[in-house]
C-alpha cells in the first residue's frame, strides 16, 4: 500500500505523501457528498463517501494520538518481537469515535426526505405517502421514518460497547467479568427491538415443519438468543487475538463478506422483503470498513499500534447489531465459523477445567524469529481424567502434550486456534501465521455464504421469504 510504504516509523506526524493522499481522498469524498444534495440524492453513494472520510480521519488521528495515548498509560508490549517495544494500545477507541460520528452525521441521507416529504413536515404524520409511492417512486432506497429508531438503537449499543471497552482497556478487567460487558451494551438494542418490531418468530426448516409448524414463536427465548449473539461476537474476536494484525484483519474479512452478501440482495428487483435490512447493514458496514482499514495500516505486522479490547468489542458489536436488526444472524454465524471453533476449543481453559494463563498467544522464539505454540506448564501432574482427556486430544492431533519419563504430562499447548495451527503446520513467522489464518477465514466465509444461499432453498423453500431466515 502506497500510504504504508511512506510511513515514518519514529514520528507521529504524517509524511508529505500521506498528507497529500489523505487530503485528496477527503476532498473527493466531500465533493461526492455535495453532489448527492443535487437531485434526489443517493444515500449509498453518500455512505461510501462518508467511509472514505472516516478512513482519512481515523488514519490521521491514530497517528497523531499515539503519543498521547502512551502518556496516558494506554500502551502495550509487543511480546512477539526480539525487542519487546511498548506501543500505543486502545486505538480502536479512535476508530469507534470516528465511526459513531460518521454514522450519526449520515442520518439525514437515508431519512431526511422521508421525514419531511412523506409528511407535512415538522414531524407531523398527517399527510403520509402511500407505501406504493415510497417503493416505486422517488423514495426508492430511502428508509421509512420508523427505521430511525432501529438505526439509533444500533448507534447507542455500539457507543455503549465502545465506552465499556475503553473501561476494560483502562482497568484490565478479569476475563470472567468482562465476558458479560457486551451483554450490558446490547440492552438498548434489545429494548428498542421490543418496542419497535417485537418479531420473535423464526421460520422452521422444512424437515421439522410437521412437528413445529411453518413459523415458530420463540418469545422470550428470541431475546435470549439475541443477547447471546451480542455477547458472543465481540468476545470471540477478542480471543482470536495476540498476533499483529489478526483482530482487525479478521474483522475486515467478515465485514467485507457481509457487505458482499448485502450487495447480492440489492441486485434483486426492489421491493424484495430483505432489501431494506441489507441496505441498513451496508450503511453500518461501509464506514466500519473505512475506519478498520485505517487501523489495519497501523496494526499489521510489524504493529505500530495495538487495537485494544475496545476495537474487538466495537467490531463484534457492529456485526451483532446488523445481523440482529437485519434478521440474518445465522448467516453471520456461518461467517464466524473460525471464531466459533476457537471459542469451543478454548472452553477447557475458559472454564478452568485446564489452567488458563493470562496470555495464551503463541510464543516467540527469538533464536529462530518464528512463532511456536505457547504452552501451559503442569507443575503437578493433572488429575487422571484430565490427563486421559489431554492425551486423547494429542492422539487426535488437536493438542500437543509433553510427558516426562514416568508418562506424566509436564506441558500442554494452549487451547487456541493460533496455537493449534502452529501444532499442525509447524513454527512460522508472525505475519505468515496471520496471513494463513486470514486465507482460511476468507475461504470458510465464502463457503458459508455458498451454503447459505444454496441450502437455505432446501431447508426453507425460499431464500429469505420472510426476511427472518
Ligand atoms: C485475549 C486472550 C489472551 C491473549 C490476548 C492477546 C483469552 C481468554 N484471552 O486476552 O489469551 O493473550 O487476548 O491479545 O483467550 N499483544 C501482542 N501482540 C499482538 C497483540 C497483543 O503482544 O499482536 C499483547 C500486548 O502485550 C497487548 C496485549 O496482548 O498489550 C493485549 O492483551 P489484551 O487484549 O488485554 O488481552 P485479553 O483480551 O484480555
Ligand atoms: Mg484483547
Amino acid at each position: 500500500m502506497a500510504i504504508r510504504a511512506t510511513m515514518p516509523t519514529s514520528t507521529s506526524a504524517l509524511s508529505f505523501t500521506e498528507t497529500l493522499s489523505l487530503l485528496a481522498l477527503s476532498v473527493a469524498c466531500f465533493a461526492v457528498i455535495a453532489n448527492t444534495f443535487q437531485g434526489d440524492g443517493a444515500p449509498l453513494i453518500a455512505s461510501l463517501a462518508f467511509s472514505g472520510i472516516a478512513f482519512a480521519t481515523s488514519y490521521s488521528m491514530i497517528r497523531w494520538l499515539g503519543p498521547t495515548f502512551m502518556k496516558a498509560g494506554l500502551k502495550g508490549k509487543d511480546m512477539s518481537k526480539a525487542h519487546k517495544k511498548e506501543i500505543p494500545e486502545t486505538m480502536g477507541a479512535v476508530c469507534a469515535v470516528v465511526y459513531l460520528l460518521a454514522v450519526t452525521i449520515f442520518i439525514p441521507f437515508p431519512f431526511y426526505k422521508d421525514i419531511v416529504a412523506a409528511t407535512s413536515g415538522g414531524g407531523n404524520r398527517d399527510v403520509v405517502q402511500t407505501i406504493e409511492n415510497v417503493q416505486t417512486g422517488r423514495f426508492l432506497h430511502r428508509f421509512p421514518h420508523n427505521k430511525l429508531a432501529a438505526y439509533l438503537s444500533a448507534i447507542l449499543t455500539i457507543q455503549s460497547v465502545s465506552i465499556l471497552g475503553i473501561g476494560d482497556d483502562l482497568f484490565d478487567i478479569r476475563w470472567r467479568h468482562k465476558f458479560f460487558i457486551p451483554g450490558i451494551a446490547s440492552i438498548p438494542l434489545l429494548i428498542i427491538y421490543f418496542v419497535d418490531f417485537g418479531v420473535t418468530h423464526i421460520v422452521v426448516p422444512i424437515p421439522l415443519r410437521p412437528y413445529l409448524g411453518e413459523l415458530l414463536q420463540l418469545g422470550f427465548l428470541y431475546y435470549l438468543y439475541m443477547f447471546a449473539i451480542a455477547i458472543f461476537c465481540p468476545n470471540s474476536i477478542n480471543i482470536l487475538a495476540g498476533i499483529n494484525g489478526i483482530e482487525v484483519s479478521q474483522s475486515l474479512v467478515i465485514a467485507v463478506l457481509l457487505a458482499l452478501n448485502d450487495c447480492y440482495y440489492l441486485l434483486n428487483p426492489y421491493p424484495h422483503p430483505a432489501t431494506d435490512s441489507h441496505l441498513f447493514s451496508l450503511y453500518m458496514l461501509l464506514p466500519f470498513i473505512g475506519v478498520s482499514l485505517a487501523l489495519w495500516c497501523h496494526n499489521w505486522y510489524p504493529s505500530k499500534v495495538f487495537v485494544g479490547d475496545t476495537y474487538c468489542y466495537f467490531a463484534g458489536m457492529v456485526f451483532a447489531v446488523v445481523s440482529i436488526l437485519g434478521h440474518f444472524s445465522k448467516t453471520l454465524l456461518l461467517l464466524l465459523i473460525p471464531q466459533i471453533f476457537n471459542f469451543l476449543y478454548s472452553v477447557p481453559q475458559l472454564f478452568h477445567i485446564v489452567q488458563c494463563p493470562r496470555h495464551r498467544l503463541p510464543r516467540f522464539n527469538s533464536r529462530t524469529n518464528l512463532m511456536e505454540p505457547s504452552v501451559t506448564e503442569w507443575q503437578y501432574p493433572p488429575k487422571p481424567i484430565i490427563s486421559v482427556f489431554l492425551k486423547l486430544l494429542d492422539k487426535l492431533y488437536l493438542l500437543r502434550v509433553t510427558t516426562n519419563q514416568e508418562g506424566q504430562i509436564t506441558e500442554s499447548t494452549n487451547f487456541t486456534l493460533l496455537n493449534l495451527w502452529l501444532v499442525w503446520f509447524g513454527p512460522k513467522r508472525e505475519d505468515r501465521l496471520a496471513m494463513e489464518l486470514l486465507a482460511m477465514q476468507t475461504v470458510v466465509g465464502f463457503l458459508g455464504l455458498f451454503i447459505r444461499h444454496n441450502f437455505a432453498m432446501v431447508l426453507f423453500e425460499k431464500d429469505n421469504l420472510y426476511g427472518v431466515v
